[in-house]
């Protein structure tokens, strides 16, 4: 995150000695990131974060690339599959590279352990669902529209409200999400023209340290394998922690979108950028202004990226047949534009009233078996007037 927050107790200088009630030392830990160039955080535990009991490697998460896929166009819907279980084992997979992977899931209980993404930072979008996430950063409420960002190795839970009918998005991502420089004046403030302000962001709310001994399983995720740490102690002891890493909130519904006087393109609709791909946010806005305007967009042959559509809510102008839950994956190189109709439909139209996220890969994105089983195999066809 681009500011800086500071929960709990810290000592005035960092790297001096503080003591708990009992006269003890707090431990003092330094989560940096880019090695010491990136931001980082100063964390106070009241136990060492290096204590563990034992170390097992559990089963591998499977290969579910679909590697027969063709090139081609697809639309799938992701409130098809629902695999039992919580935020984490819950999570089905449907696209990836090398440096990225997008899941959707429908948690149907909470967590009875600890889960650290050792090598990736996680995107969760709340399309349906409340309840809060636990780290050892705090506590972060969340509801539906939220876009909780979890950085690499942050030890968390997420505890839903209810079971009736969750369900989240994720994408994880091997370099951090950022809040794109042009938004950020020289000091790292958002700018006017931003879409968003800083007062938007949630940020985690302190939370008392756990003192509890015993044994707490926390499960690390390595890539595709699993790894179960046994601690000693509850791993959400600290008793403080100041800094710029840690994980924070941000609601689509609190985007401010950019219109134009003829069409404007996806980067206008920008929230976060990593090394490898981007996000963005569709929201309901006026349409373009120009007398002669066609709002929906032209054919367009994006050659070096893929273009991802998950449809949360609202009507789609340039899609037919698509509904909340449904994705759209664009393969780079192969052109894309909307369907027989939805052109000569949006002249004169004056508003939209989508919700909706995109991803932008700069590298090829391959489809999961998960992909073949919920997708509407006409979709690469539906162009044929
Ligand atoms: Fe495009």
């Amino acid at each position: 995150m681009a500011f800086y927050h500071k929960l709990g107790s810290i000592p005035k200088k960092k790297h001096t000695t503080f003591y708990k009630p009992d006269g003890t030392l707090y431990r003092e830990e330094l989560v940096s990131s880019k090695g010491f160039s990136g931001i980082y955080t100063n964390k106070y535990h009241l136990n060492m974060p290096t204590k563990a009991t034992k170390i097992t490697e559990l089963p591998k998460l499977a290969d579910e690339v679909w590697h027969e896929a063709e090139l081609r166009h697809f639309h799938f819907l992701t409130d098809t599959l629902k695999k039992e279980g919580d935020f984490f084992n819950s999570r089905v997979s449907y696209l990836e590279n090398n440096h990225c992977k997008m899941y959707a899931a429908k948690p149907t209980k909470n967590p009875d352990y600890f889960f650290k993404n050792v090598y990736a930072h996680e995107y969760v979008f709340i399309h349906r669902g409340s309840g809060v996430l636990l780290s050892d950063y705090g506590s972060l409420p969340f509801v539906a529209g939220d876009q909780i960002i979890i950085p690499q190795a942050t030890i968390y839970q997420m505890h839903f409200d209810s079971f009736d009918d969750n369900k989240i998005v994720v994408i994880e991502s091997d370099t951090p999400y950022e809040i794109p420089r042009h938004y950020r004046n020289e000091y790292g403030q958002l700018e006017e023209h931003a879409p968003y302000e800083e007062r938007n962001f949630k940020m985690p709310q302190f939370m008392e340290p756990k003192g509890d001994l015993g044994d707490f399983r926390i499960l690390m995720k390595a890539g595709n394998r699993i790894f179960e740490y046994m601690q000693p102690h509850h791993p959400f002891d600290i008793g403080g922690w100041d800094g710029y890493l840690y994980p924070f909130a941000f609601n689509i519904k609190d985007y401010n979108p950019k219109v134009g006087r003829i069409h404007l393109p996806p980067p206008i609709h920008l929230l976060y950028h990593t090394k490898h791909f981007v996000l963005c946010n569709f929201n309901p806005r006026p349409f373009d202004w120009h007398e002669d305007a066609i709002p929906a967009p032209y054919y367009h042959s994006n050659v070096d990226s893929a273009e991802v559509l998950y449809y949360v809510e609202g009507d789609f102008m340039s899609r037919k047949g698509v509904g909340p839950g449904s994705v759209t994956l664009h393969p780079l190189g192969i052109p894309h534009g909307p369907q027989p109709g939805k052109t000569e439909a949006s002249v004169g139209a004056k508003f939209t009233h989508e919700y909706a996220l995109m991803l932008d890969t700069f590298e090829p994105l391959f489809p999961t078996t998960n992909v073949q089983k919920t997708e509407d195999p006409a979709y690469p066809y539906s162009w044929l007037e």
